[in-house]
């Protein structure tokens, strides 16, 4: 690894780090996000240090196991940077730091219990980095943010310990990540990047090196609160959208009206947006970024109504789908309590290994305070526990002994069973909350069927 120092603040200079391999860079959260962006850098030729609080992942990492399965192609550059020695982990923050040009911030922004955005890990980094990060380096902040914390909350943490004053001898800017998990490489090198600067010169820096990395287009943002606005504009969009048709679904159940129906139709005409209902809306984003932008909105005093009333909708959501499992209990004239239910899919959304914030849970304890016994069928987490639960591993051989399946996550393996496998429960209740059973091929089965938003059959 070079020793010379790059002057973060000098186009010139950065180009030349870059071009000679000699900028090194250290990216601080190498979890979901993190690790792909620290393998990126690398693989483009960059010394690149990943620092993580996580000792069990930075060994996994160091001796060559790859956390992320369900993300294809990482695996390969992966063990690829690896073996050139251009990545490694460490605990150590106060080692990578110092020796590092360019510092990325991937950590994480989640929420309390109270939906209360929860920026302390950014914050910590941030008072630690006023200790130890080495005079002209260059702080990018990937993770998702309100806009106004770099202004008001970061630049001021770094510069508390005296050693660094913004854009004399430290500088600032933000490139808001938006990856979806289980695409991440296919969205790092096809999907539009924001870049924001501390100002003008140090946007162009960090466009500079983000094209250098990634070939995508970089649209370029007057400062960092309005990058950090456009991501949480686009993905609060889609929880609200979300929010507007399962509402809509409900009501299209009542009247007998197929959500799905109305749906493919709409999508025809050219600005309509498609967004589906479902049985509530998880993952480590557009909920919390919904929270976030109330936040925002506390702060300044204004009024977001559509966002909270989108947030309540789709927090109800589980309990609707509780509703549609006690309407077919009825009809098969059996008690749900101490009946077997199979929940099909804990993620929080398709074909990705992830349960942060998934409607599963809420459901799950739902059925469980009825009485119901649980179980979960789901490919991500064979053989593995989740919510105190033995995940199954074979759907053939539980099949006969359950009372009603629910699908809560759409993942594409379940597209693929076959109705006749359903046919086989002891008391054929399904409830679909994906949109991905024909309701009409249900209808002419044994089964006791119902579709979230479908209608009754
Ligand atoms: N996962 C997504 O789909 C997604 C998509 C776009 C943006 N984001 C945003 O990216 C950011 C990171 O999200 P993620 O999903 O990668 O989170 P993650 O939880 O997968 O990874 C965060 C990593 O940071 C580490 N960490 C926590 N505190 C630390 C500290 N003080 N020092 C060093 N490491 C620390 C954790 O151990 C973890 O490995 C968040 O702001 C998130 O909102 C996430």
């Amino acid at each position: 690894m070079s020793n010379s120092k790059t002057n973060m603040n000098n186009i010139d200079d950065v180009i030349k780090s870059l071009n000679s391999k000699t900028l090194r860079v250290c990216v601080i959260g190498i979890g979901r996000i993190g690790l792909p962006t620290a393998l990126s850098f690398a693989k483009s030729g960059l010394d690149t240090i990943g620092v993580d609080i996580n000792e069990n992942l930075v060994n996994n990492i160091n001796s060559g196991k790859f956390p992320l399965k369900d993300e294809p192609g990482y695996d390969k550059i992966f063990e690829d940077v690896i073996r050139n020695k251009k990545f490694f982990a460490t605990t150590n923050i106060e080692d990578a730091v110092p020796n590092s040009d360019l510092i990325l911030l991937s950590l994480p922004t989640p929420m309390d219990e109270n939906n209360i955005p929860d920026y302390s890990a950014l914050r910590n980094v941030a008072s630690k980095l006023s200790e130890i990060l080495s005079p002209n380096s260059l702080v990018i902040v990937e993770s998702t943010i309100e806009p106004g914390f770099i202004e008001d909350d970061m630049i001021s943490l770094i510069s508390k310990s005296g050693r660094l004053n913004i854009l004399e001898n430290f500088f600032i800017g933000v490139c808001p990540e938006n990856a979806n998990p289980g695409e991440i490489l296919h969205d790092f090198t096809h999907l539009p990047r924001l870049v924001g600067g501390i100002n003008d010169d140090i946007r162009k820096i960090i466009k500079t090196i983000y094209n250098f990395v990634f070939s995508v287009e970089l649209i370029e943002m007057p400062n960092c609160k309005t990058a950090n606005a456009v991501k949480l504009t686009t993905n609060v969009f889609r929880d609200i959208n979300i929010a507007f048709v399962s509402e809509l679904s409900l009501m299209f159940e009542k009247l007998g009206i197929d959500t799905n129906v109305v749906l493919e139709a709409a999508k025809k005409k050219y600005n309509f947006q498609v967004h589906y209902p479902g049985a509530g809306v998880g993952g480590p984003c557009l909920p919390i970024n919904s929270y976030q932008l109330l936040n925002t909105a506390k702060r300044t005093g204004s009024n977001l109504s559509i966002i909270e009333h989108g947030r309540k909708i789709n927090e109800k959501m589980p309990e609707h789908v509780i509703e549609l499992t006690l309407d077919a209990f009825n009809e098969s004239q059996k008690s749900i309590q101490n009946s077997e239910i199979l929940i099909l899919g804990v993620s929080y959304k398709p074909n990705v290994k992830d349960i942060q914030l998934t409607p599963a849970e809420i459901i799950i304890k739902k059925l469980q305070n009825l009485g119901a016994k649980v179980r979960i069928y789901d490919p991500y987490f064979s053989s593995k526990k989740v919510f105190d639960i033995q995940v199954e591993q074979n759907l053939e051989d539980i099949i006969s002994n359950i009372d009603a399946a629910i699908i809560v996550t759409g993942h594409d393996e379940f597209t693929k069973i076959k109705l006749s496998l359903f046919e086989q429960m002891r008391n054929p209740v399904l409830i679909d909350t994906r949109g991905i059973i024909d309701p009409i091929s249900a209808k002419k089965s044994k089964l006791v069927f119902r579709g979230l938003g479908r209608g009754k059959f």
